[in-house]
């Protein structure tokens, strides 16, 4: 059983009990992940079960600085199944509105980061973008107050996916 964060900063339970049920379904491909590993596909396609998600200590963090700096409008890359913008959207929402933009590649955890945001209250507080974030993100209709970039290994090493 997972236990919530003692100290959690995240207030709303229905948010707290999205982000306990990320943690205690998180799947990982069994030889780890593909960063530093040339034997496994770097397909992100490959990986569709997988979260590959911030931890809570994290999610925390991003949580306070977001709120500290009143933040109202900001970005990652890249969204997955949605715990980094659960965390997000949260701070957006409690910052008395806002907006995440956030980017995924693979389609299937765009929907079940739109899922996971319905669930927790917070789709109104989410912008995600299905695509390769290097032309999703291209346009983000002004400045923003905060990026996360959470990318993926390239073929080369690991990389920020950017250009
Ligand atoms: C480390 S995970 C992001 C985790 C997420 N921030 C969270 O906390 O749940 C990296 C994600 O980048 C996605 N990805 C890889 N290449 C991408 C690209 N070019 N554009 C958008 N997303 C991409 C992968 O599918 C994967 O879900």
């Amino acid at each position: 059983m997972y236990n919530a964060e003692p100290h959690s900063a995240i207030a709303d339970a229905r948010v707290a009990a999205v982000i306990a049920r990320l943690q205690v379904t998180r799947p990982r491909p069994a030889a780890g992940g593909p960063r530093g590993n040339p034997a496994m596909s770097r397909d992100p396609n490959d990986y569709a079960e997988q979260g590959f998600s911030i931890h809570p200590e994290q999610g925390e963090l991003i949580y306070l600085l977001c709120r500290g700096l009143r933040a109202k409008r900001v970005v990652e890359f890249a969204t997955s199944v949605g715990m980094s913008t659960l965390y997000f959207a949260a701070a957006m929402r409690d910052n008395g509105g806002g907006t995440v933009i956030g980017s995924e590649i693979v389609p299937a955890k765009v929907q079940a980061a739109k899922r996971n945001l319905a669930e927790a209250g917070l789709a109104d507080y989410a912008d995600i973008r299905e695509g390769d974030a290097r032309q999703t993100l291209r346009d983000l209709g002004g400045p923003v107050d905060f990026i996360l970039i959470d990318g993926w290994p390239g073929d080369k090493g690991p990389t920020l996916a950017r250009r």
